[in-house]
């Protein structure tokens, strides 16, 4: 239907006759003639249609925006004074011979200039208009250009692509299951995968040593700007590697995609940090190494201080206290210091104090706090020093329970960070490893820190079970700029440690082999040592493009509240569905 598209016609085509599609982006009635910016997804041209011809200028008197045209004309260069250089067909212009109005269009209700705003649940209702927006086409299109990368680097190192099923059974990965009713298996369900984690572990036993899929995994969880419920794993699993061999090969798969998508070149070499060192300096295992500065922990220095607040934190172990640096912080206003008070109180800080550091040499007159009058001039001269404070510089700090310390700190520096744009550089990936095995919570029950299947650091069983909250695991998680976009471990491969492992997790052999037994029966049959990993691909093209959500990252995402408002899913299913289904549904109280 085209000869070519509406954004490639150039001065080259001078004098020739071109056939272009695509849709209306503006219409203008200039004295007589009309001209129409024609769209599609390579760019604008302008096409001139002349009153001469009297049933084509009929007929561009009645396109609107949005009405897809085909249009055959010459190639001719644009008068004088009326040449755009914003647009790259801005020297030429095609002058109409034929246009065929192929689809008409109502008024839309998303504008297709980029300019203008238009609402999210807008954007998601009607999300075939979005997707037509060159923003939308952009994003899409480069995820398609990152994903074919990563195809194209995982098959030159003989890695290959194995789809494993949806419809399946639990894969514990901490969220809640999507369940599928079986028709033919009253009152049993399938799970959708929170993972192909354990397929991919089976693969290594069936001898496929190199595995990955590009894959939708479905997690029940809470929503935010960087999940979803349904997302996409770049899921690898490899057989006969050690840690250091899968994270060097995952490492140079990120480094080549920056290097070939974005000509970004991250560091020879990606940091690696344990969880301990993560959570003690940055309050969290994802931590933005963008941002120079780091929380310091004071335990130490105030163990003996009269100031009840940081006394009590360092003297209990569950607790810890912090201080945060900010660099020529002094033109903080106490509105702005008032308002990260409030914004620490949203993790359950009780308070946020504060040092001024007028001049650091004169500690008497040349520091400005409401809590200085509670410190010994000892106490505050060590705050300096380890908090390295120079003149001009506010401190701020968090005491108390280690969890509600580590999680106000960590976003406080995020947002002064963010507010005060102290980033010191523009990609800052790393390594985060040696994570606890094992988490307690709030029943005081153990849970996996990754998944079940994570092999422990240990030298035996007995040491394990022994203590488990002392163990490490051989997990490794990437973060780039503060969000984790993989994780993955070495995995057990040894039935004898894999039921510990479960044992401790609270599944009783009985349950294990209900739950896992495949997994365990496979344990018998030569299960080679392996290890994996996932990539978050909805996440990864966020942070590649800049973007500020997942959702801009996919093509039909869904809502907040995990719903699509686009078709309008979920919703009820009939009577004659339920029925075959042998569902009945239970109406909730009040409704
Ligand atoms: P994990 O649970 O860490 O590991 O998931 C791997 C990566 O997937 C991304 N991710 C998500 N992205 C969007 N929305 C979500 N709801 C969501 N949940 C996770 C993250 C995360 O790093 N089977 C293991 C991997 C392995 O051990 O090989 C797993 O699924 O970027
Ligand atoms: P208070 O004694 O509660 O009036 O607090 C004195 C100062 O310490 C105030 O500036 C509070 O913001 C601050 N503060 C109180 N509790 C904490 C806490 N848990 N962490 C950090 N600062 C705190």
């Amino acid at each position: 239907m085209r000869t070519h598209y509406c954004g490639q016609v150039d001065e080259s085509y001078l004098g020739k006759q071109v056939t272009v599609c695509g849709w209306v982006h503006r219409r203008r009635d200039h004295g007589g003639v009309i001209f129409i910016d024609l769209r599609d997804h390579k760019g604008l041209i302008q096409i001139v249609c002349n009153p001469e011809s009297h049933e084509l200028f009929q007929l561009a008197e009645g396109c609107r925006n949005e009405f897809v045209l085909q249009v055959i004309g010459m190639v001719n260069e644009r008068p004088e004074g009326t040449i755009n250089d914003d647009l790259a067909t801005g020297k030429i212009e095609i002058f109409a011979e034929k246009l065929n109005v192929l689809s008409k269009s109502l008024p839309t209700p998303v504008d297709q200039d980029d300019q203008s705003y238009v609402s999210e649940d807008v954007r998601l209702k009607y999300r075939f208009l979005d997707l037509r927006r060159s923003k939308m086409q952009s994003n899409i299109r480069s995820r398609h250009q990152i994903t074919r990368f990563i195809r194209s680097y995982l098959e030159e190192n003989e890695f290959t692509d194995i789809e494993t099923p949806m419809l399946s059974k639990t894969t514990p990965e901490g969220a809640r299951d999507y369940l599928v009713p079986s028709r033919t298996q009253p009152g049993n369900f399938f799970a959708l995968p929170q993972s192909p984690q354990l397929m991919k572990q089976l693969l290594m036993v069936g001898g496929f040593d190199r595995y990955y899929q590009i894959v939708k995994c479905f997690r029940d969880e809470d929503l935010r700007a960087d999940r979803q419920p349904e997302f996409t794993q770049v899921d690898i699993e490899m057989a006969f590697m050690d840690r250091d061999q899968i994270m060097s090969m995952m490492e140079n798969m990120i480094r080549d995609l920056f290097d070939s998508v974005l000509q970004v070149k991250l560091p020879k070499l990606f940091p690696v940090i344990t969880y301990r060192e993560a959570i003690e300096k940055y309050g969290t295992d994802a931590p933005d190494l963008r941002i120079p500065m780091t929380l310091i922990d004071l335990g130490n220095s105030l163990k003996d201080t009269e100031f009840k607040v940081f006394g009590d934190a360092a003297k209990d172990k569950g607790s810890r206290i912090v201080a945060l640096n900010i660099k020529n912080g002094l033109s903080l206003t106490r509105k702005e210091i008032d308002d990260y008070t409030h914004f620490v109180s949203k993790y359950g800080a009780k308070g946020l104090a504060y040092i001024k550091v007028n001049e650091a040499k004169n500690i008497k007159e040349g520091l400005q706090s409401p809590i200085i009058k509670f410190l010994t001039e000892d106490e505050l001269k060590s705050i300096l020093e380890l908090t390295d404070a120079k003149d001009g510089d506010l401190i701020f700090f968090g005491a108390g329970k280690a969890k509600i310390v580590n999680d106000s700190m960590s976003n406080l520096r995020l947002k002064i960070a963010k507010d005060l744009n102290l980033y010191s550089q523009a990609w800052a990936p790393l390594w985060v490893v040696d994570f606890p095995m094992f988490e307690r919570n709030i029943d005081g029950q153990l849970t996996s820190s990754h998944h079940p299947f994570t092999r422990p650091d240990v030298e035996s069983i007995e040491q394990l079970i022994e203590n488990p909250q002392a163990a490490n695991s051989h997990a490794y998680d990437m973060v780039l700029n503060g969000v984790e976009v993989g994780g993955g471990s070495l995995r057990i491969f040894d039935k004898e440690v894999q039921t510990a492992v479960l044992g401790l997790l609270g599944i009783g052999i009985e349950e294990a082999n209900e739950k896992f037994g495949f997994l365990l029966t496979a344990m018998d049959y030569g299960f080679p040592p392996h290890g994996g990993i996932a990539f978050g691909l909805d996440r990864l093209v966020m942070l590649m493009l800049g973007l500020d959500s997942i959702r801009d990252t996919m093509a039909f995402p869904k809502t907040q509240t995990a719903s699509d408002i686009l078709t309008g899913a979920p919703s009820p299913a009939s009577a004659k569905q339920l029925e075959e289904l042998h569902i009945s549904v239970r109406k909730m109280i009040g409704e």
